[in-house]
């Protein structure tokens, strides 16, 4: 698909451009409205999730910010997993809540809990991540369609953490789908995007919002994600048999407590996930990334919403690459050693002249 690096575009006729800019042909007039690599992304991203219609937009947060307007007004509320993305969090809390709009968190797979927060007061949407970040709770998502269709509330879900590839929640009861194509869609990290599916009608309403919001994703972007999009199932497929075998041999080493992969028998939705995904999926891009979530990605949350998020202060997020799996092995052992040894010079007296050792929270002396 050839990169549309065009801002404005030219018809024969005036009276055309005039058609397109209304809605009344399709058409290319401006590029923050429409642009022909976006468009190729989007309905190749809409087809893998078998949906009417798609839009990607500039990040993962646009297409969330846009399909939450997109259905949201003042006075409206949402009930949202408290296992959700930091921005995410901080986006319903204090974007939306500063125009009106109130969330309330519950625990998603709490079905119970999920139905009675619910059932209490009107909601117009009920948001979940299909595998959570960084906690990896995975939602019942079909469970959860049922919930919110009963009580009439839009069910979106973000789906970043498992891809199309790895589940298709439009199949499952989602009325929209939102993802960060940054993650494994584009899947090199050297691009930003969004993306939002669902039915056609949905999706003209958020393109509305996108037109007058402008988080356009620029087309050498798209190109990118396109590329990334042709080794998404070879790359899902290594991501997550290395992922597997790591998160296994993790569960053996000295000084981790719990380990979360929905591959894992142990995992607390293992059975879920068995059901829900292709397979248990690694969480990233080509690279392997050892990331602190309390100083990273949810740094924009208090103590205080850190734990009600399910994170505790130790908890190390592993996105899993594609590199060997022996390699990946003898460099988080080395780390562990290091992590260990640092811990138990920590619980001895200082030596005179040492560095002070780093805090090694995830491990145990
Ligand atoms: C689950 C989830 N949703 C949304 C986003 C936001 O995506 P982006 O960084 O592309 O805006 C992220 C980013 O890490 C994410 O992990």
């Amino acid at each position: 698909m050839p990169i549309y690096q065009s801002v404005t575009f030219s018809t024969a006729e005036l009276d055309e451009l005039g058609e397109i800019l209304t809605d009344k042909r399709s058409g290319y007039a401006y590029a923050r409205i429409a642009n022909p690599t976006d468009e190729v992304l989007a309905a190749a991203i809409a087809e893998l999730h078998g949906a009417e219609d798609g839009f990607v937009f500039a990040t993962g947060m646009a297409a969330i910010h846009a399909t939450l307007l997109s259905v949201l007004r003042t006075g409206d509320r949402i009930v949202c997993t408290r296992a959700v993305y930091g921005s995410t969090r901080s986006l319903l809390a204090n974007v939306l809540g500063g125009i009106g709009i109130r969330t309330d968190f519950v625990d998603a797979t709490d079905l119970a809990a999920t139905e009675a927060a619910l059932a209490s007061e009107p909601t117009r949407v009920l948001y979940v991540e299909t595998i959570s970040n960084p906690t990896i709770v995975v939602a019942d998502l079909a469970a959860l369609a049922e919930l919110a269709n009963r009580h009439g509330a839009i069910f979106i879900v973000d789906n970043t953490f498992a891809s199309p590839y790895l589940c298709r929640p439009l199949a499952l009861g989602a009325d929209l789908v939102v993802e960060s194509a940054t993650k494994y869609i584009g899947g090199h990290s050297d691009v930003l995007a969004g993306v939002a599916v669902g039915s056609r009608e949905r999706i003209a309403r958020l393109r509305a919002v996108q037109t007058d919001t402008g988080a356009t994703l620029a087309p050498f972007a798209a190109f990118l994600v396109l590329r990334g999009l042709t080794t998404l199932a070879l790359r899902m497929e290594r991501h997550a048999a290395t992922a597997t075998a790591l998160a296994t041999w993790l569960e053996r080493q000295p000084g981790i407590d719990s380990v979360y992969h929905p591959g894992l028998p142990s995992h607390p939705q293992a059975a879920i996930a068995r059901r829900q995904l292709r397979l248990g999926g690694g969480m990233g891009s080509i690279h392997t990334i050892v990331a602190h979530p309390p100083s990273t990605t949810h740094r924009q949350l208090s103590d205080e919403e850190i734990v009600a998020a399910g994170i505790s202060p130790g908890l190390l997020r592993c996105s899993v690459g594609l590199e060997d799996l022996e390699d990946l092995q003898a460099d988080f052992a080395q780390a562990l050693a290091a992590a260990r040894e640092a811990a138990t010079t920590e619980s001895r007296p200082a030596v005179t002249g040492a560095e002070p050792a780093q805090p090694a929270a995830a491990v145990r002396p």
